[in-house]
């Protein structure tokens, strides 16, 4: 029985029920893009955990099939946790996963398909040696999971598993020579204090000079390194951009980035337990995350399901070296319908311009807006190091200089309920600060949701004085890439009238400096099919 909400989303990856979460082990095999994910059978909390299996020829339209891996052995009787696949020689996938044995250890065990034939890999084995990575005596066993791809050289496969030794966060190096036996390397591919327990750690290749993504065994002079880690603490992940050292089996981070909660994170909104592939059909490495929903547990119960993957994103290295850059799939655009265009309309402060013609509730938006000067600029204060708490005081009503400008998405018609994703522009000694601010605090007359105001920092070049924005709006999800995918903030909201036909998208100017929409377009977007 498909479930029949006003928040559920028209073309985010969902079930037609029940609880999920993590994207696990995504892959691309014979034509086919598979997707398995942490889900519960039984109901809209987490509990039960199996994976969940769906296949798509271009990830935007899903089949389901029957869970690929659910408890049934020894080494998994309590849990199918998060994990990964790999591709071997010879293209034959394998799964690495995290099974919660009877004594509710955390180990490691492979699934391989029973049938390769099948490009649709309904059934997987679970060999009679697993599992192959158990907790070793000093590890806790109950912070010790979710393996990585593995990637090979010098005649070793090399997975990370996630964990933490007191409060230091960290990714355990196991090497195989056959994907059997599994040891472990004496010393973690890397480490950070305070951190906590690193989940969905993902460690994979980038080019230096290319959009085009690299295959995750791929090493080179051209190359560089990600680390990601999912922080439990927080919930929040961050990665670091670095080297990877052969001789020595260690990552460093590049100087001037950290770990942790200060680092750069894929998503300063609602997005977690992420994980990577690559994809050899169109040669680029995918990001799939989790967006969790943010409305009350009682609520979720009530409307039959829980979470969504977001959009998936094809990341590639910043021109800059500095950071990654994400961008909604290309295979996206076969949704885009009804579209709407604006041209060269002029915000002064206080404007609020609707979009009209479209579908505001399910509505893919692009805009590029400039602005003559910056002189007008906020003078920031170094004080803000926090994006978040800074988008928390400047909310898009607060009036400024050059911003807050953008949209105010998921909006009803008297700006009762609103969600604002817009820019900030500050002026500090030797540069410009860019806030990107995705800010839940407006958007349901409910008092009982999470409304948190996400934001993150832009490093982007402003001499062109252009600022570009793209959000994907869909029923309780507001998905937004700022200049051109170098930020990225994820909201889950929850309206109450700006729901179905009732949703608004306007565009908005609350600083004193006028600017200007070059062009807008808007696509109101189809529905694919959904599992
Ligand atoms: C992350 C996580 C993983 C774990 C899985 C269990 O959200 O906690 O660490 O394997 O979810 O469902």
């Amino acid at each position: 029985v498909q479930v029949k909400h006003v928040h559920r989303t028209g073309f985010h990856f969902q079930p037609p029920k029940n609880w999920i979460n993590d994207p696990n082990g995504p892959m691309h095999y014979k034509g086919v893009y598979h997707l398995f994910y942490q889900y519960n059978p039984k109901g809209a909390v987490w509990g039960n955990i199996v994976w969940a299996h769906s296949v798509s020829k271009d990830m935007i339209n899903w089949e389901a099939l029957d869970p690929a891996i659910y408890p049934s052995k020894p080494f998994d009787i309590n849990g199918c946790w998060s994990g990964s696949s790999t591709i071997l020689p010879g293209n034959k996938p394998i799964i690495l996963y995290t099974g919660i044995d009877p004594n509710k250890r955390q180990v490691q065990n492979i699934a391989i398909p029973a049938n390769l034939s099948d490009p649709y890999l309904r059934q997987w084995i679970k060999p009679d040696f697993n599992p192959i990575v158990v907790p070793a005596i000093g590890i806790n066993s109950s912070q010790f999971r979710d393996p990585t791809t593995a990637w090979f050289y010098n005649g070793h496969w090399n997975i990370l598993v996630g964990s933490r030794r007191k409060d230091r966060g960290m990714a355990y190096l196991y090497r195989s020579k056959n994907f059997k036996y599994w040891v472990k390397a004496q010393h973690p591919l890397h480490s950070s204090p305070n951190t906590g327990m690193w989940e969905c750690p993902d460690f994979y290749p980038v080019s230096v000079n290319s959009k085009n993504g690299l295959d995750t065994s791929l090493n080179g002079p051209s190359v560089k390194h990600v680390l990601k880690a999912s922080l439990d603490l927080t919930r929040y992940e961050f990665y670091t951009i670095g080297t990877y050292n052969l001789t020595l089996d260690k990552y460093n981070p590049d100087s001037g980035l950290v770990d942790g909660w200060d680092g750069l994170r894929y998503d300063y909104g609602n997005f977690y337990a992420s994980k990577t592939f690559y994809d050899p059909i169109k040669k680029r490495r995918i990001l799939w995350g989790w967006s969790n929903e943010s409305d009350s547990q009682q609520d979720d119960i009530k409307k039959g399901w829980a979470g969504i993957q977001a959009i998936p994103r094809k990341l590639w290295l910043d021109s800059s070296g500095k950071q990654l850059v994400q961008w909604p799939i290309e295979e996206l655009d076969i949704l885009r319908g009804k579209k709407v265009e604006k041209s060269n309309v002029k915000l002064n402060k206080g404007d609020n311009v609707e979009v009209n013609g479209i579908t505001a509730e399910q509505v893919d938006v692009e805009v590029i807006f400039s602005f003559s000067s910056l002189d007008k600029a906020e003078k920031f204060d170094p004080s803000w190091v926090n994006a978040q708490n800074l988008c928390g005081q400047k909310g898009s009503d607060v009036q400024g200089g050059v911003g807050p400008f953008g949209l105010l998405t998921l909006a009803s018609e008297n700006l009762e309920e609103f969600t604002p994703v817009f820019f900030r522009i500050f002026k500090a000694p030797n540069k410009h600060v860019v806030l990107l601010c995705s800010d839940a605090r407006r958007s349901s007359l409910d008092k009982n949701l999470y409304k948190a105001s996400f934001a993150g920092f832009v490093d982007v070049n402003l001499s062109n004085k252009k600022l570009s924005l793209r959000s994907l709006i869909d029923h309780s999800v507001v998905e937004s890439f700022g200049a051109e995918g170098k930020t990225c903030i994820t909201s889950r909201v929850y309206p109450t009238l700006a729901v179905e036909g009732n949703a608004h998208l306007y565009l908005f100017n609350n600083g004193s400096e006028v600017i200007t929409v070059e062009n807008l377009n808007a696509w109101s977007m189809k529905s694919p099919h959904m599992n």
